[in-house]
């Protein structure tokens, strides 16, 4: 099965189209983009995300009418926000109310016994991190997962675990330079 969606991971404008967006923009709207949202829409995108890059914090800047800078230094302010990868690959689940009818505890499961870690962990290697997220707005292909940035539906743990050995088996790791 190939991608539901393949999503950008370049500095473009292509990669707004990254549905766990839908989060950030739930989160923007549900505040009426006022610039006072900063922390809750920053929370937001870090929840979907698992981490703030320039993308992200560049598009919440763009839409509540701030200067990147302030943006930057709130996010590195506060210690709950990261503003790096936390894994060289990332392995995203949704947990929402469809993927969870769909059994998506069951690969929650199977992935955190495969890898040794919890979600919201990175491998002591650093090849792998994984996150969940609420609904990135894809619930006609659940379970949902996202590995590094490409969307996955109906998802069984079997097909889950496959593709994620295959990331992680095809990464570098942590080197010592
Ligand atoms: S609940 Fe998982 S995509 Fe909507």
């Amino acid at each position: 099965m190939s991608p539901t969606q393949t999503l950008a991971s370049s500095k473009d404008e292509s990669s707004f189209d990254d549905p766990r967006f839908e989060l950030v923009d739930r989160a923007l709207k549900r505040n009426h983009y006022h610039q006072d949202a900063l922390i809750e829409v920053l929370y937001a995108a870090q929840e979907s995300f698992g981490y703030l890059n320039k993308d992200l914090l560049t598009y919440i800047a763009q839409k509540l009418k701030l200067s990147l800078s302030w943006v930057y230094g709130v996010a590195g302010f506060y210690h709950y926000f990261s503003l790096e990868a936390q894994g060289e690959h990332s392995c995203v689940v949704c947990t929402g109310t469809a993927c969870y009818v769909k059994r998506v505890e069951e690969i929650v499961t199977k992935l955190e016994n495969e890898f040794g870690i919890k979600f919201g962990e990175t491998t002591p290697d650093g090849k792998l991190n994984l996150q969940t997220v609420r609904c990135p707005g894809n619930c006609g292909n659940a379970p949902i997962v996202i590995l590094d940035g490409e969307v996955w539906g109906r998802e069984t743990p079997e097909s889950t675990i496959e593709r994620v050995r295959a990331l992680v088996a095809n990464s570098g790791g942590k080197t010592d330079e």
